[in-house]
């Protein structure tokens, strides 16, 4: 849990300490000042815009960039002429990359007009050369970069450039640390990320994010315990524990803790109602697991599990170290174990040297599984990772055309929607309808939405509702 840190007791007239996380409350205590000074020269507050690009990973951490921001004395924003801009970047595919240099190419006209304006980027892509040295030459107006290891470093490299004047640049290859008791700024106050791991050590074929994100790092699952006790403290019901491959969990501990036992331990936890986990490696996918999820109260029914090809001579290609049927018989064991289970998955079309008939394999699987949902993602060539280099690139008009098809597959076989219509289940309502105000939207525990009519007041609270009527991939329910 965080301790209260009170930035008035923090002398400033001596060396900053060389501990974290005490080096870090004292930057954010020192830019706090510059930023109240500047603030009464102007007259107003100064503002923040972070834009976020990517996972969830990244969501949590533009919370946490968010929360050192607040604590110097910014005031939060969305409008791109704000006094600080950052981008949080994502690389996981080409077009993510291409609305950074986009929306960058705007940013640095809007500065001009706005001379006192900083602007950082920080996130996955900047863990990469190319995409560096590119900034550099191309987009110099920009002020502060960082990566992915280091973002509990940003007030630090604040004071450097309040300092200097000059282009900050902090980037690290990897690192085995784990800062805990930073600041932090939660989007909902009644559901909560929680990070239990960071990086990846699976090297899938044709993904950066072991490169970006380093090697896999557990947290000590008593930090994550007293995180969620805190959060549960506050008012959250439900959690969502991140990692790039969960399931393995604890294997690198000091004392070694399956990600099946940290459930159980958080499922004692009181207050929290509802928990899910993203994503799911297929190959750590263990029995204990699926016992846990199928005694839970708590952990919600719901799985993510990413299937990438149906066809098991290219998962051996992508290094996914699962075949087709290993697949299929996780996925029977999972529905056996847990009956009203929504699966849910993430496929990738046009790997290099995918045939026709590979792309059958996973139109098959599709119809088998049932997924609810499916994330479908045309092949982006990586640099860096060996799929980039195979023979066989598939044309684009090939790989769109299979992107349609699939996408078509995926919506006339889900399972789980409209499954139960007529029936009453818990919702945790979640925010006012987006297109209809007159409507609250609520979520089940399968994941699907439902909308309905009731009170603001409900938001954050779990209520029954009457599922009227399916409409496919969300119901129209009734308040009970
Ligand atoms: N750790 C998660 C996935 C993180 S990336 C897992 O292993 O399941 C999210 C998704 O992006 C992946 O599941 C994959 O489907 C997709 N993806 C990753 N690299 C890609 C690439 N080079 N081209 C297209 N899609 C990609
Ligand atoms: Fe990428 Fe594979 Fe790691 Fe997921 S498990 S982040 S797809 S390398
Ligand atoms: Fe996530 Fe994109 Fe990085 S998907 S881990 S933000 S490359």
């Amino acid at each position: 849990m965080n301790e209260i840190i009170d930035l008035d007791n923090i002398d400033l007239t001596k060396e900053p300490p060389l501990m974290e996380p005490d080096r870090q409350w004292y930057y954010i205590a020192k830019c706090r000042e510059l930023v109240k000074a500047k603030s009464e020269e102007l007259g107003r507050p100064l503002y923040a815009s972070i834009i976020t690009f990517g996972c969830q990973m990244n969501s949590r951490d533009s919370e946490k960039i968010s929360g050192i921001l607040k604590q110097i004395g910014y005031v939060e924003t969305d409008t791109e002429d704000a006094d600080f801009i950052l981008y949080n970047t994502c690389t996981v595919r080409e077009n993510a990359n291409n609305r950074v240099y986009g929306r960058l190419g705007a940013q640095g006209r809007l500065k001009k007009d706005h001379p006192g304006m900083i602007i950082a980027l920080c996130g996955c892509m900047m863990q990469e050369a190319t995409a560096v040295e590119k900034i550099k030459t191309s987009y110099r107006f920009v002020d502060i970069i960082f990566g992915t290891h280091n973002i509990f470093k940003l007030a630090e490299l604040l004071q450097t450039r309040f300092d200097s004047k000059r282009m900050v640049i902090d980037l690290w290859k990897n690192t085995d640390m784990i800062v805990e008791n930073l600041p932090n700024d939660r989007q909902y106050s009644f559901k909560a990320g929680v990070n239990i791991m960071f990086g990846c050590n699976n090297f899938c074929s044709y993904c950066i994010v072991p490169y970006v994100r380093g090697r896999e790092r557990s947290r000590n699952p008593q930090d994550i315990l007293d995180e969620i006790k805190g959060l549960a403290k506050d008012g959250v019901v439900e959690i969502m524990l991140l990692g790039q491959n969960v399931n393995s969990y604890g294997k690198n501990l000091e004392t070694p803790m399956s990600f099946a036992k940290l459930l159980s331990e958080i499922e004692k936890i009181d207050g929290i109602e509802r928990v899910r986990f993203m994503t799911s490696h297929p190959k750590d996918l263990s029995d204990e697991l699926i016992e846990v999820m199928k005694q839970s109260k708590k952990v919600c029914k719901h799985l993510h599990l990413p299937i990438q090809s149906g066809s098991s001579r290219l998962l051996q290609i992508m290094n996914r170290r699962y075949t087709k049927e290993s697949y299929l018989e996780l996925v029977e064991k999972i529905r056996a174990a847990v009956p009203d289970i929504s699966l849910t998955t993430d496929i990738i079309v046009g790997f290099p040297g995918e045939t026709e008939e590979d792309f059958l394999e996973t139109m098959e699987v599709v119809r088998k599984v049932g997924y609810d949902s499916a994330f479908t993602f045309v092949y982006s060539k990586r640099t860096g990772t060996p799929a980039a280099t195979m023979e066989g690139q598939v044309e684009e008009t090939v790989a769109m055309e299979r992107f349609d098809r699939l996408l078509k597959e995926v919506k006339a076989n889900s399972v789980a929607a409209g499954k139960d219509e007529h029936t009453t289940q818990k919702i945790l309502v979640e925010e006012v309808n987006e297109q209809n105000p007159g409507l609250l939207t609520g979520r089940l525990s399968n994941n699907l939405l439902v909308h309905f009519k009731g009170s603001e007041s409900l938001i954050g609270t779990i209520v029954d509702v009457f599922l009227d009527e399916s409409k496919g991939f969300y119901y129209m329910g009734s308040l009970i």
